[in-house]
């Protein structure tokens, strides 16, 4: 673990190395306890670098085993050696040397899932970001590529499958039941995208020819017995490598790609060249295990790492602080490829949402930060979703700013001009600027600029003139250490609706459909507007802004029914959900009953029913504001309690409103045929599984949800009657016997475990503290395992509102407690939970006086890690 030094890296400090490093031999022999690491590097001087320049290798916590010096043994007193750092003071004057390295690992001890480690028997590797360091010294940053060629040598029965980067070389036999395998991976790669694997596992194994016709083996390496639950993954993966090359022009460049899924993982999965390593649960589904949800989420992230080959390890970024310049365009490319594989406006709308629950609260707290940052204490910090998520928004813009062809034109000069370069976000955007000619120095801001801006409008129609005026006016809020915000380029995507619910011709000082606004405040005209349309603005949320328009809750309806873009239309529904929810939980915290218009009750009866309208488009028509999106609306001085009491009154007035309709859809979408994860199908079973939530909103009995449950055929189904269950009739026998039953078919099986332990987790009050705190003991729950401490603690302390914010504080003091346990072993774990606080400060009074009692508690503790001490310094300043 690095204890917190309190040391901060910063962008404007980033020097050039003075020595390369073109060639990195490495040989592990690999044993639980003690392995053995021999690093033979080519160093190589710079041009320039001065003559006595000492070369100053990475570690962290290592332990020298040996050095060499072009085969000469190195007089320590010429050396720093620590575990943290190897400096060879004086190196040869000569233009290459080469340099041997032996350090020794601990692989089965490493908890921390950085470095070298062992799960479930398996060696593996995570070296993203700083993970190398741990394994052997060496220079390691993303800007010093290094062509590598691995060795590893195991025990033949413990691992017969020995798998690095690239292609395979040479196998073969040690003796004394021990064998080896080298492999080359041609291209010059940084040490983040360094891996290894050494194990006995199944193989699924298939083909794909590129483009240009080179044959790829292709392989996903998963738990013996567990194969046929890799297929979907791998029809993934083809569907991915077509897509890249028919979309980017973008094809694969080694004679293998292997994917091998591992059970503890700090994050989704890491694209390691030629050799990707996945959380197990980001793999494996089947119908009887896997949800819809997940099959969606596996292929975005099979995609996700596949797409990184061109985004990320061909093209790299020349520092940390460049992530976004891989993450966010990643991220853009993998969702660009769900919406052409599934349907556009579903992942349009799931995206925002999505950026919405973790973007929004980041950037509006104390963790907020530029998407590209200016300093870090601790890099792994900073793998957030305003990096990923916001990053991908931002190269959303630029495609709506220079155009579909532009944008092409702009990602193929930034693919030729930097090839094998390790580069920045200002070379980036000049790939755009210079493929297009557009000028987008203010809109760079994005990059540069924390918080997430503002635009009031303000619409006004003058009948005499026959004119329709926009006023715009933008504001950045301030965020830590940055007070004073620039005026943003702010590309606004817009429709005036006639009374028919077409779009009138819009004639305006606009380009095309697009307001580009530049200054603080702009006024837009429009002309010859015969009647008074309805404005839609920020279509297809084009900008991810928060919008300040005042507009009344008939042209919301208005929208809601006939805005053209399909995005608009639910956004319009949207807000007047939580319109309606913000009020009923003012009125809920004034103990009043909460009164619910006609009108929108009557719009979900007809939504519902539209058979015009793509089931899962209905379905998230449908869904209500989640209590963290209501929260988040209203932004101080929240009570969680209310907000749960609003959210149910609406739902139930929704379900009493179209009792009997909703019972009749909800059995007319009855599982006929044979289960298929794709659109078609998880849409229609999003539907009925929404309607399952209100038909049992507006009852007293859990016996709907208890019967699909017990005859559901397939996970999505049953996991989806197991939290309405959960969630409205957490204490009856029904619910009990439920868990039971699942319990007793899927103990054995940690993947579906989770979802078990999540849905306890996120049943709302006070009582579910006790309750996790109990589950904590549970024989198939592991503090030391990452899926499930996401799973139980991760859910209940970031999606369960009224038992995280207990008002005894109890909620808080559990989670704190298991988060200095989860510390001792995975401090990265450890901090992505504790970033589950950074919206305290708007939470009522009391409530926000634990939080801080709690945090302060945390930060006390003596001996804290680089990660935790960072996450909550920053959440308490
Ligand atoms: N680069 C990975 C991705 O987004 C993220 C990742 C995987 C990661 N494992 C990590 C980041 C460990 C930090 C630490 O695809
Ligand atoms: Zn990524």
């Amino acid at each position: 673990m690095v204890a917190d030094t309190g040391q901060v890296f910063r962008l404007e400090d980033y020097r050039e190395t003075d020595y390369l490093i073109p060639e990195t031999q490495l040989t592990f022999r690999l044993s639980p306890n003690r392995t053995r690491v021999i690093a033979e590097l080519t160093v190589e001087r710079r041009q320039g670098t001065a003559d006595d320049a000492p070369l100053v290798l990475d570690g962290d916590g290592l332990e020298l085993a040996g050095l060499e010096i072009d085969g000469t043994r190195v007089n320590l007193d010429n050396v720093e050696v620590a575990p943290d750092r190897l400096a060879i003071k004086a190196p040869p004057r000569a233009k290459r040397f080469k340099l041997r390295i032996e350090t020794d690992v601990d692989p089965a001890a490493n908890r921390a899932l950085s470095g070298l480690y062992q799960s479930n028997g398996v060696f593996c590797t995570q070296c993203e970001a700083e993970g190398f360091r741990r394994i052997t010294y060496f220079l390691d940053r993303p800007d010093l590529l290094s062509v590598y060629t691995v060795r590893i040598e195991a025990a033949r029965d413990a691992a017969p499958l020995l798998l690095s980067n690239g292609n395979p070389v040479e196998q073969g036999d040690l003796g004394g039941g021990r064998h080896f395998a080298v492999w080359h991976d041609p291209h010059p790669k940084p040490s983040y995208l360094f891996a290894l694997v050494a194990g006995d596992l199944g193989l699924v194994d298939d083909r794909f020819t590129t483009i240009s016709g080179r044959a790829v083996a292709l392989g996903i390496y998963v738990e013996k017995g567990k194969e046929a639950r890799a297929a979907f993954a791998m029809d993934a993966l083809k569907r991915s490598m077509r897509w890249d090359e028919e979309r980017f022009g973008r094809e694969y460049d080694l004679d293998v790609f292997n994917i091998v899924a591992v059970s503890d993982f700090n994050m989704g999965a890491m694209e390691n060249k030629g050799l990707n390593i996945f959380n197990d649960k980001y793999v494996l589904a089947d119908k009887e295990t896997a949800t819809d949800a997940d099959y969606a989420r596996i292929e975005a992230i099979i995609a996700h790492e596949y797409f990184h080959n061109w985004t990320g390890n061909r093209i790299t970024c020349r520092d940390w602080f460049q992530l976004c310049l891989k993450e966010g365009l990643t991220v853009y490319r993998d969702q660009e490829f769900t919406a052409d594989e599934r349907s556009r406006a579903v992942e349009r709308i799931s995206d925002v949402r999505t950026l919405r629950a973790h973007q929004f609260p980041e950037d509006q707290g104390p963790l907020a930060h530029p998407v590209r940052p200016r300093r870090y204490r601790e890099i792994n910090n900073f793998y957030t979703a305003t990096v990923y998520e916001k990053g991908a928004e931002i190269v959303r813009m630029i495609r709506t700013i220079v155009g579909e062809d532009g944008f092409r034109e702009g990602m193929d000069l930034y693919f030729d001009r930097h090839d094998g370069q390790a580069v920045t976000i200002e070379d980036f955007i000049a790939a755009f600027e210079d493929a297009s000619g557009a000028d987008l120095a203010q809109f760079a801001l994005w990059y540069h600029q924390a918080g997430t801006p503002n635009v009031a409008v303000n619409a006004s129609y003058d009948a005499v003139a026959q004119e329709f005026v926009l006023e715009l006016e933008q504001s950045v809020p301030p965020t830590p250490s940055e007070s004073r915000k620039r005026v943003m380029h702010i590309p606004l995507a817009f429709g005036l609706v006639g009374p028919d619910g077409q779009d009138l011709a819009a004639g305006g000082e606009t380009d095309g459909a697009i307001i580009h606004l530049h200054k603080r405040k702009q006024t837009v005209r429009f002309k010859g507007v015969a009647e008074r349309p309805v404005l839609s603005i920020n279509r297809g949320f084009s900008a991810p802004v928060t919008l300040a328009a005042a507009q009344n809750a008939n042209d919301r309806l208005f929208l809601a029914r006939h805005d053209g873009d399909a995005f608009a239309r639910w956004e319009a529904l949207n807000t007047l959900y939580l319109e309606t929810l913000i009020a009923a939980s003012k009125a809920a915290k004034g103990g009043k009953p909460a009164k619910f218009g006609k009108d929108l009750l009557v719009l979900a009866g007809e939504i519902a029913a539209d058979e015009e309208l793509d089931p899962d488009y209905r379905a998230l028509l449908l869904s209500l504001p989640s209590e963290t999106d209501i929260a988040r609306e209203i932004g101080s001085n929240i009570d969680p309690d209310a907000i749960l009491q609003a959210r149910r009154g609406l739902a139930a007035a929704i379900a009493e409103h179209n009792g009997e309709r909703f019972a009749e859809l909800y059995a007319g979408l009855a599982d006929t045929g044979a289960y298929v994860p794709d659109a078609a199908g998880s849409g229609r079973r999003a539907l009925r599984n929404t309607l399952l939530d209100y038909c049992s909103a507006a009852s007293s009995s859990p016996a709907r949800a208890a019967e699909q449950f017990h005859v559901a055929t397939n996970m999505t189904d049953r996991a989806a009657a197991l939290a309405v269950l959960a969630d409205r009739f957490a204490a009856t026998p029904e619910t009990e016997a439920a868990l039971s039953a699942f319990e007793a078919r899927y103990g054995s099986d940690a993947i579906v475990m989770d979802k078990w332990f999540q849905v306890q987790a996120m049943i709302p009050g006070v009582e579910t503290v006790e309750r996790v705190a109990t589950l904590a003991q549970h024989r198939g729950f592991r503090m030391d395992n990452p899926n499930r401490v996401r799973a139980l603690i991760g859910a209940f302390a970031s999606a369960n509102q009224t038992a995280f914010n207990a008002a005894d504080g109890s909620g808080y003091a559990f989670v704190a407690d298991a988060i200095l346990a989860v510390e001792a072993q995975n401090p990265q774990v450890a901090a992505r939970l504790a970033t589950a606080f950074r919206s305290w400060r708007s939470l009522e009074p009391k409530r926000q006086a634990k939080a801080r009692e709690t945090l302060s508690r945390i930060a006390a503790k003596k001996g804290l890690s680089r990660d935790l001490a960072d996450i909550v310094q920053r959440t308490l300043a």
